[in-house]
């Protein structure tokens, strides 16, 4: 078979398909806590679905390196767990009322009960992650889990406020592509790969990371809230410039420059409407521009693991960067 001939994605999903069953049930076995509403917090995301990108993308690791071993199933739940521990925070801190097309936690448990449950997923992963006996598994766990938070902290600093274009990078990297780097790099440690390996895999977590992020906003200014199963046109509410943005920006007249700053200043599209905001960044290409970067980063993932000899599992990495940039949600 070719490489171009792998397209859909049932077949990358078929490749996979009992390993995410059973990360799937891991997850679920690990979210029993003495305390119930633990428990429930935890069930609750589980039952709501979601993408299941980043246990995919260390399964995929682990099997291109013709890894077996059951702890991947462990620490595809882990990546997983840690997702969902940031999913929770998230949702306070930028108070979302949706997530997965269900009322989001913190409108059903309210903010201190779900930061006490996203406190209690982190350690559980961390738990699990412990289990392996395997240090490097954890240097990487923890310094992702820091710079996962410095990445939400520069992000509230920076509320409101102008950016450019590498501030913005070096924040989605930190909260986002981090993540999707150690998920590829777990994958192949479990597998015993070599430095320079676990490097490449890292370098196609994270430009697929970027990519991913990079999309996500651009959903978030284009999509609507019934099929992103989240709130759409949240982030200029909540006072974030992000890449489209930061284009327009460094691109408008003094007027438009104005408008943009007036929504990001007033986290609120009273006294200028989200369509005017859409308008100008139409007329700069901004939407279009943001496209093209994160089609460019998708494209340098799918290099990073070029050199792998022709299989299935080569060929559904190589498919999963367009995936990220086609998606709907
Ligand atoms: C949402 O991640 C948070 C971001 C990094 C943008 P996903 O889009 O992977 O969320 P789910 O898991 O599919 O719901
Ligand atoms: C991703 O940023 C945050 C995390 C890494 C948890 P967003 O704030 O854009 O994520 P969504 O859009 O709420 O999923
Ligand atoms: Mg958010
Ligand atoms: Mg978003």
């Amino acid at each position: 078979m070719k490489l171009s001939t792998i397209t859909n994605a049932k077949q990358v999903f078929d490749l996979v398909r009992d390993d995410l069953a059973a990360v799937e049930r891991e997850f679920a076995r690990q979210s029993d806590s003495d305390i119930r509403v633990v428990t429930e917090i935890a069930e609750y995301l589980l039952a709501g679905g979601g993408k299941r990108i980043r246990p995919l993308l260390l399964l995929l690791a682990a099997r291109a390196l013709n890894f077996q071993g059951e702890s991947r199933i462990r620490m595809g739940a882990v990546v997983e767990m840690l997702h969902t521990a940031t999913l929770v925070h998230d949702d306070i801190i930028d108070t979302a009322d949706t997530r997965r097309g269900r009322p989001s936690a913190n409108t059903t448990w309210g903010n201190s009960k779900c930061v006490l449950a996203g406190d209690w997923l982190y350690m559980q992963s961390f738990q699990i992650a412990l289990d392996e006996r395997n240090f490097h598994l954890l240097d990487l766990l923890i310094s992702l889990t820091q710079q996962m938070v410095e990445g939400e902290l520069l992000q509230i600093q920076k509320l409101g406020h102008l950016i450019n274009e590498q501030e913005y990078l070096d924040l989605i990297d930190r909260k986002t592509a981090s993540l999707f780097r150690v998920s590829m790099q777990l994958g192949a440690a479990l597998a015993g790969s070599d430095e320079n390996v676990e490097r490449l895999f890292g370098e196609y977590g994270h430009n697929l990371g970027m990519a991913f992020q990079v999309i996500d906003d651009v959903l978030d200014l284009t999509a609507e809230e019934s099929v992103l199963g989240k709130p759409a046109a949240s982030d200029l509410r909540e006072g974030k410039a992000t890449l489209a943005v930061i284009h327009a920006l460094e691109r408008g007249t003094g007027e438009e420059r104005e408008a943009i700053r007036t929504v990001l200043a007033d986290r609120s599209f009273v006294r200028v409407p989200h369509k005017d905001i859409l308008t100008i960044l139409r007329r700069y290409g901004s939407l279009e521009y943001a496209m093209d970067m994160a089609r460019a980063y998708a494209e340098a993932a799918r290099q990073s693991v070029r050199e792998l000899p022709d299989s299935d599992t080569k060929r559904a990495l190589m498919w999963v960067p367009g995936f990220v940039i086609d998606r709907d949600r």
